[in-house]
């Protein structure tokens, strides 16, 4: 593998969910691979599970790590060509690519949706010019329409847990103070079409999400008629996807959170959900705290995640 942006870059899932399982059970079975490998992570926007169980699971590759935030302590990057610097952006993001490369085997970028304008965010403009100058195996933790390490762990999450070979999985839209990117609902709606769950989205109108995502997935506007049988019930906020409304905030309707009597709709479903989470907007503290919560497993797996990647992004450097 050669860079990781999309389940399209991860090949088969079983496979990949058979690796997964395989590295937790011995987390430090391949730290030869990464020997005086060096990891650069680049962070454009703020993270706490995936700062941290990205650079555990290069650690437990034996690599060494190196975080770059660039909105602290880095110099502003322009990320756009053809503008006049003369503003408070010091340096141009094609020059400090190749000069990142220049100091590590691998770059994880983190850089999510501006939310103004969609064709930019949907292009990928800066996970793509990583990829193009920096000369390194890049992976995606999270970039504008993407999120790969998130959907990844869900999927191992899921295979941990299911009781049914082909659960019913529900994703459901719940509200936000803020406007989000799509990149999480995008990214699992992606890897779910992947595999052969039943997979259904629920959203109030206006949150449709690109088609290129959705795919084949039912959407189902009712969102009490969508969560009838669950076995997981996957909740996130997103904003508007379509049209004029791209990055808009159209509804703060808390109708849509998940709370117990929403649950007890489904098969005793367990409660799925990215984090960071806003606690009674998104999902009720009774639920999220219930013995049905799998918050905690899944942030857990994204150790296990990241370090599949890794591992195959060394592996192609090793088969260079
Ligand atoms: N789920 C996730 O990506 O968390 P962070 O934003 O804290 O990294």
């Amino acid at each position: 593998m050669n860079k990781f942006t999309s389940v399209n870059d991860i090949g088969d899932l079983k496979r990949a969910v058979a690796e997964a399982f395989e590295i937790k059970k011995n987390r430090f079975a391949h730290t030869a691979l990464g020997k005086n490998r060096t990891a650069m992570l680049v962070f454009f926007n703020s993270s706490l599970r995936t700062r941290l169980s990205t650079q555990k699971a290069a650690m437990n590759l034996g690599m060494n790590v190196m975080v770059l935030d660039v909105n602290q302590g880095a110099w502003k990057l322009e990320t756009e060509r053809g503008v006049v610097m003369d503003g408070d952006k010091a340096e141009h993001i094609l020059e400090a690519i190749p000069v990142m490369g220049s100091y590590c085997d691998i770059i994880g970028v983190r850089a999510f949706a501006g939310l103004k304008d969609r064709q930019a965010d949907y292009e990928e403009r800066i996970i793509n010019q990583f990829i193009e100058y920096s000369g390194r195996p890049v992976f995606s933790m999270e970039a504008a329409t993407r999120h790969p390490l998130q959907s990844f762990a869900d999927l191992i999450t899921i295979e941990e847990h299911k009781t049914k070979p082909r659960p019913k999985v529900v994703m459901s839209w719940a509200p936000h103070p803020n406007a989000l990117p799509q990149a999480v609902p995008n990214s699992f709606a992606e890897w779910m079409n992947a595999t052969d769950y039943e997979f259904v989205i629920t959203h109030p109108e206006g949150y449709e999400l690109d088609p290129q995502f959705t795919g084949h997935a039912r959407i189902e506007y009712d969102q009490r008629k969508a969560l009838e049988g669950a076995d997981f019930v996957y909740a996130k906020n997103w904003s508007a996807y379509a049209g004029d409304n791209y990055g808009k905030v159209l509804s703060r309707d808390r109708s849509w959170t998940i709370d117990a009597e929403k649950m007890s709709l489904t098969d005793n479903a367990f409660f799925m959900h990215c984090l960071p989470v806003r606690r009674n907007m998104i999902v009720t503290d009774e639920v999220i705290e219930s013995e049905r919560s799998l918050v905690i497993p899944e942030a857990a797996n994204r150790e296990i995640s990241a370090e599949v990647v890794i591992k195959r992004l060394l592996e192609g450097l090793n088969n260079e």
